[in-house]
C-alpha cells in the first residue's frame, strides 16, 4: 500500500512503522487531506491487522505542529462556519477510530506535538517523547479562540487527571519531555539515541496503561468533577472575560457536560463548535494567526543572512538588541564611548541568557558571541550595523559618516531612532540610499514587532535585507514609511495623550486603566506609560504632535524624576516589578470610547497616508506592537466590523 503523506515499513519484530511526512510541507500539519488519508490507513489496517504500530515524524523538525490553521484562516475569510464545524467533527471521528483499534499503537514524539498533533498521540495507546530541547507538548487551541476538538478535551484529563489537564487546556501552555513524563502525559522520556529501541521495547512488553490515582479519578470521573470545573472557571475569570474570550469557558463546559465529545452539544449551546466558531473572537484570533504569518512572509525569498552584527550604543536599547542577536546565534560586536559603558549591557545579557537558555553550554556560547568593542573595529566585518546612540541628529550624523567609511559595501546601515527623520540622518552619508531604520521596541526581549523604516532616500533592496534580518532574529518585521512616530508610536500617542487628559481632569489612574481593560487591552494606558517610561512618552508625544500642551500631571512627574517602572515610581508606585494599584472605581459611561476613539481615528489617518502598505499589516502592527485587543482583530478590522453592524 502506498500513501501520499505516510511512509510504511515493517521491521523484524513485525512492528509497522508509520512515518508521517506530509507532502510538500517542511513541517507536518494535519490538514484535511492528511486526516482523510489517516482514515484510509485505518481502513487498510482493518483489512490486514498489524501486530503493532508506531507513528513517528520523518521531518527534520517536529512530530506534528497541529491542525492546518491555514484551513481555518481560509474558512474565516469565506465565513463558511459549517465547514469549520464539519472539519472539527471529522477530526474527532478519525482520532476516535484510532483510539479504539485493538492492536497496540505508540506515538514516538520527536520534537513539537501541538494541538491536533498531540491529540493524535493521545489517541495512541502509548507515547514515548524524545528528550531534546525542541520537544514541546501542548494544546494551544484556546489561544485561537477554539477548543481541542479532536479528542484533547476528553483524553488529556483521563491521562493526567482533570486539574493538571485544565491547566494545559485553558492556558495553551506546553510541557517538555521530562515534564510530560512526570505528569503522565507520556510513558517514557528518553534521549534521541535510544528512542527507537524504547518504542520497540514498549511494544514488546505491552505494559498496562497508566491509571489515575484514586483522588485523581474522583476529580476526573467522580463526584469532585463539578468542583474541579468550578475552580477552573474561577481561575479563568481572573484572566479572561467571557464576553471577550468564550473559548476557555466552552472547554470547561464541553468537558464537564459532554466529556469532550464535540458531537453532543446542540449548535446553540455555548460549548458547541458552532457557537465558538461563530463568535467574532475565534475568527479574529485565527485572523491574527494569519497576520503573524503575513508579517513573516514579508521576509520570504530574500537571500540575506547576517553572520555578524555591529551595534553602536550600549544603552537601554543597543545593549538589549546586541544581547538578543547574540542569543539568536549571530556574532555581535558592541561599541560605546568606553568599556565601562558596555559592561552593564553584558551583565544584563548574562542575566537574560540564564533565564532563557538555562543550559550552561548555551549560555557560554551566547556570551562568547557577544563581544565588547570600544574601538568599533567590528564595524568593518559586520553584515548589519545598528546605531542606537543618543537621540541627537548631529551626533548620529557624525557616527554614520564614520561607520559608512568603515563598513563593507554590502552591509546594512540601520538606525534605531524613534523620532529623527531618516532623510536628515542620511545627509551625512556619501550613499544616503544605504540608510534604513530598524526600530525595536522596549523591552527588546519581550516585544515581537520591529518596524523596518524606509525613508524617501532608502534603496528598497536595503529595506528588504533589513526585513530578512529581522526575521532571522525571530522578530516580526513591519515595513513602514518614515513619518513621525512611524506606525506604532503614531497610533499609541493619541491614546496615551487622552489618558493623560483624563488624569488631569481628576479621574483615578486605576479607573482609566480599567476602562481600557474593558475594551480588551492587555494593560491600561497609565500602566503602559509607566512601563514605557514617562520621559519616553513625552518624547513620543512631541514627535507625533509637536507644540501640543503638555499634560500637567505628566509634567509634575517628570519634574520629580518619577519616570515610571524604571525609577520605582511614576503614576503608580512599583514594587518587585508590579504596579501597586487601588481598586478601580466604577468606569464612567463613555470613558472606554473616549480612550479608544483617538487611536482608531489616528490609525485611519496614518493608514490613509500610506505609513504601512496594507490594512492587514496595519492591524498586525497594532496588535503586536501596541497590544491592541487581539480578539478584535486590530483597529482597522474593528472599525470595519463596527460599521458593518451599525
Ligand atoms: P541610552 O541613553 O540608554 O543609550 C545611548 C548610548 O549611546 C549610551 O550608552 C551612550 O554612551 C552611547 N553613545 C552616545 N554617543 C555615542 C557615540 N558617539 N558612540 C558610541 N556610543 C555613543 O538611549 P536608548 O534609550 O537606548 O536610545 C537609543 C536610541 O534608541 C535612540 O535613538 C532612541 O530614540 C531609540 N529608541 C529608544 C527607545 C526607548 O524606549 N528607550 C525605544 C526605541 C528606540
Amino acid at each position: 500500500m502506498t500513501y501520499t503523506h505516510f511512509k510504511l515499513r515493517m521491521d523484524e519484530h513485525q512492528i509497522t512503522w508509520v512515518g508521517i511526512d506530509v507532502a510538500g510541507e517542511s513541517v507536518n500539519t494535519m490538514g484535511t487531506p492528511v486526516l482523510n488519508e489517516l482514515g484510509t490507513l485505518l481502513d487498510d489496517f482493518e483489512k490486514q491487522t498489524p501486530k503493532s504500530v508506531v507513528f513517528y515524524s520523518l521531518k527534520k523538525s517536529g512530530f506534528i505542529a497541529g491542525a492546518n490553521v491555514n484551513e481555518f484562516v481560509e474558512i474565516g475569510k469565506t465565513e463558511n462556519l459549517d465547514e469549520a464545524v464539519a472539519l472539527t467533527k471529522r477530526g474527532y471521528d478519525v482520532y476516535e477510530r484510532l483510539a479504539n483499534v485493538k492492536y497496540p499503537t505508540l506515538a514516538l514524539i520527536n520534537g513539537f506535538a501541538l494541538g491536533g498533533g498531540l491529540e493524535l498521540a493521545l489517541a495512541c495507546r502509548y507515547r514515548v517523547a524524545v528528550d531534546e530541547a525542541s520537544t514541546r507538548l501542548g494544546l494551544p487551541e484556546v489561544m485561537l479562540g477554539i477548543m481541542p476538538g479532536w479528542g484533547g478535551v476528553k483524553r488529556l484529563p483521563q491521562l493526567i487527571g482533570a486539574p493538571a489537564a485544565m491547566d494545559f487546556l485553558l492556558s495553551g501552555k506546553t510541557a517538555d519531555a521530562k515534564k510530560a513524563k512526570k505528569l503522565g502525559m507520556v510513558d517514557e522520556a528518553v534521549p534521541p539515541r535510544i528512542m527507537w529501541n524504547t518504542a520497540i521495547g514498549v511494544l514488546k512488553a505491552l505494559p498496562p496503561t497508566r491509571k489515575l490515582s484514586f483522588v485523581q479519578n474522583l476529580m476526573t470521573n467522580g463526584f469532585l468533577r463539578g468542583y474541579v470545573a468550578s475552580q477552573a472557571r474561577k481561575q479563568v475569570a481572573k484572566r479572561a472575560r467571557p464576553e471577550h474570550y468564550p473559548s476557555p469557558y466552552a472547554i470547561i463546559d464541553l468537558w464537564q457536560k459532554y466529556n469532550g465529545d464535540v458531537h453532543k452539544p446542540r449548535a446553540e449551546e455555548s460549548c458547541s463548535v458552532h457557537s465558538l466558531i461563530s463568535h467574532p473572537t475565534a475568527m479574529n484570533l485565527i485572523r491574527v494567526f494569519g497576520l503573524r504569518e503575513q508579517l513573516k512572509a514579508q521576509a520570504k525569498g530574500i537571500e540575506f543572512e547576517a553572520k555578524h552584527v555591529h551595534v553602536v550604543g550600549a544603552g537601554v536599547m543597543g545593549g538589549d538588541i546586541a544581547a538578543w542577536c547574540a542569543m539568536r546565534g549571530i556574532k555581535v560586536t558592541l561599541q560605546d564611548l568606553d568599556a565601562t559603558r558596555i559592561a552593564p549591557a553584558i551583565k544584563r545579557a548574562a542575566d537574560m541568557y540564564k533565564k532563557r537558555l538555562r543550559d550552561e553550554r548555551k549560555i557560554r556560547d551566547a556570551m562568547d558571541r557577544l563581544q565588547p568593542d570600544p574601538t568599533g573595529s567590528g564595524a568593518a566585518q559586520a553584515d548589519v550595523i545598528i546605531e542606537a546612540i543618543v537621540e541627537n541628529l548631529a551626533v548620529k550624523q557624525k557616527v554614520f559618516a564614520e561607520l559608512e567609511a568603515k563598513a563593507k559595501p554590502s552591509a546594512v546601515l540601520a538606525t534605531n531612532t524613534s523620532s529623527i527623520p531618516l532623510e536628515q540622518i542620511a545627509t551625512a552619508l556619501a550613499a544616503p540610499a544605504r540608510l534604513v531604520g530598524i526600530h525595536f521596541f522596549n523591552p527588546v526581549a519581550q516585544m515581537m514587532l520591529v518596524e523596518v523604516i524606509s525613508g524617501t532616500q532608502t534603496d528598497p533592496s536595503v529595506a528588504r535585507n533589513a526585513t530578512a534580518f529581522v526575521d532571522q532574529i525571530d522578530k516580526l518585521p513591519l515595513a513602514c514609511k518614515s513619518a513621525p512616530g512611524f506606525w506604532v508610536n503614531r497610533i499609541l500617542a493619541p491614546y496615551l495623550g487622552e489618558a493623560m487628559k483624563c488624569l488631569d481632569e481628576g479621574i483615578a489612574p486605576e479607573t482609566i486603566d480599567e476602562a481600557a481593560l474593558a475594551f480588551g487591552m492587555p494593560v491600561g494606558p497609565i500602566e503602559l506609560a509607566d512601563v514605557v517610561g514617562l520621559d519616553v512618552c513625552r518624547a513620543v508625544g512631541e514627535t507625533v504632535a509637536p507644540g501640543a500642551t503638555e499634560p500637567q500631571k505628566l509634567k509634575a512627574k517628570l519634574e520629580a524624576k518619577a519616570l515610571g517602572k524604571k525609577t520605582g515610581a511614576g503614576f503608580y508606585t512599583w514594587v518587585n516589578g508590579k504596579a501597586q494599584k487601588s481598586a478601580a472605581g466604577a468606569v464612567p459611561a463613555g470613558l472606554t470610547d473616549r480612550l479608544i476613539q483617538p487611536m482608531l481615528a489616528e490609525a485611519q489617518k496614518a493608514f490613509a497616508e500610506g505609513v504601512v502598505a496594507n490594512a492587514d499589516l496595519a492591524d498586525a502592527g497594532a496588535i503586536f506592537g501596541c497590544g491592541f485587543a487581539p480578539f478584535r482583530g486590530g483597529p482597522l478590522n474593528y472599525q470595519r466590523t463596527l460599521s458593518s453592524t451599525h
